[in-house]
């Protein structure tokens, strides 16, 4: 053969392989015979973070001035080994985050159920941002981990109702429950418990910066638009979305996200439930409601047709 040939052929037989290679590659990627659950992961991160962005910008939520706000920075917990901060929003699955920040910072030498649900609330050992100074705090902020959970508006609402005003925690079945009979019902003689309609006139007679953490907006209590979380997790994909934060803070393998809850033996605040307490107020109240909590709804991506929404996922 030819020697002219050979050097023509051999770099286009070279150059073939290649192609085909890439194909086989390609081909392989295409029949989805492994999708990659990380992918599907980090591709709903990306979706719920380009809502939030655009939610932001067209809402003004953008501050200019670079200072912290103090009532902010009181929500965010930080686990300095780990270089991982987590915003506090109460109703969606707190006190379990709270449990695994004192693991992470402990080295083990707890359980997660070992820790009391009252305990893990007041516990000097886990730190707040806040309890440090203001250049370290940027620091943090600039250099950490920082995640935070989401839920359904209204589920969070009726889960916060039952959760304070049902059961005999005496600061609020004994004083946000005299305040609220005594601002909405007509017969101040009547010790029956607080209704959902009278907690929900309450909380409207509010400013929504004053109200209590646990019914407060969640994009008052963590500023998502000025403080940019790497992860916005969602109580309702709460285990998926732990296992990855505790994978990318790089937690030891063998810690996972406990699904401890206060009152054991009581029905988890769901869909059905969740209408069933919808269904009292009468439809100013849940206008009105709507109204409040809008911007969670926008940035969060949640639908206010909530019969809609609870018939769907319920
Ligand atoms: C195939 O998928 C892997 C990981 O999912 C990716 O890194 C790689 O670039 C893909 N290959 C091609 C040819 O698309
Ligand atoms: C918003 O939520 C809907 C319903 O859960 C979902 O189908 C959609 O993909 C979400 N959109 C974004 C941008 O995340
Ligand atoms: C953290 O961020 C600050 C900027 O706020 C930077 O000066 C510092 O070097 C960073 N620290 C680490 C450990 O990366
Ligand atoms: C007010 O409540 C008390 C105690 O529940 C009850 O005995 C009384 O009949 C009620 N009065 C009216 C006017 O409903």
């Amino acid at each position: 053969m030819n020697q002219k040939v050979l050097v023509f052929l051999l770099p286009n037989f070279f150059f073939g392989m290649f192609l085909l290679g890439f194909f086989c590659k390609r081909q392989k990627n295409l029949t989805g015979a492994f999708p990659d659950p990380t992918e599907d992961w980090l591709s709903i991160q990306n979706d719920r973070k380009s809502t939030l962005a655009s939610v932001c910008l067209k809402n003004n939520l953008l501050k200019l001035r670079s200072k912290l706000d103090s009532r902010v920075v009181n929500q965010l917990f930080v686990e300095l080994k780990h270089k991982f901060i987590y915003c506090e929003v109460p109703k969606v699955g707190c006190s379990n985050w709270k449990r695994i920040i004192f693991i992470l910072q402990s080295d083990f030498s707890a359980e997660a159920s070992e820790i009391e649900h009252d305990h893990i609330h007041q516990t000097p050992l886990i730190k707040k941002v806040e309890s440090y100074p203001p250049a370290t705090q940027k620091g943090f902020l600039n250099n950490y981990t920082k995640v935070m959970f989401t839920r359904h508006p209204f589920e969070r609402l009726v889960s916060a109702y039952r959760d304070k005003l049902l059961h005999s925690e005496p600061y609020y079945s004994v004083t946000v429950a005299n305040e609220i009979k005594a601002m909405f019902r007509k017969n101040k003689t009547s010790s029956e418990k607080v209704s959902f309609q009278e907690f929900v006139s309450f909380i409207l007679a509010k400013p929504p910066n004053n109200l209590d953490i646990h019914w407060k907006p969640m994009f008052l209590l963590c500023d998502p638009c000025n403080i940019h979380y790497d992860v916005l997790g969602k109580y309702e994909t709460l285990g998926l979305d732990s296992e990855h934060v505790l994978r990318v803070i790089g937690a030891p393998e063998s810690l996972h996200y406990p699904s401890l809850k206060r009152y054991g033996s009581e029905k988890r605040t769901n869909a059905d439930i969740t209408l069933e307490y919808l269904r009292q107020l009468n439809s100013e109240q849940i206008e009105k409601i709507k109204k409040l909590y809008q911007m969670d709804f926008f940035l969060f991506n949640y639908t206010m047709n909530y019969e809609d929404y609870f018939s769907l996922n319920g």
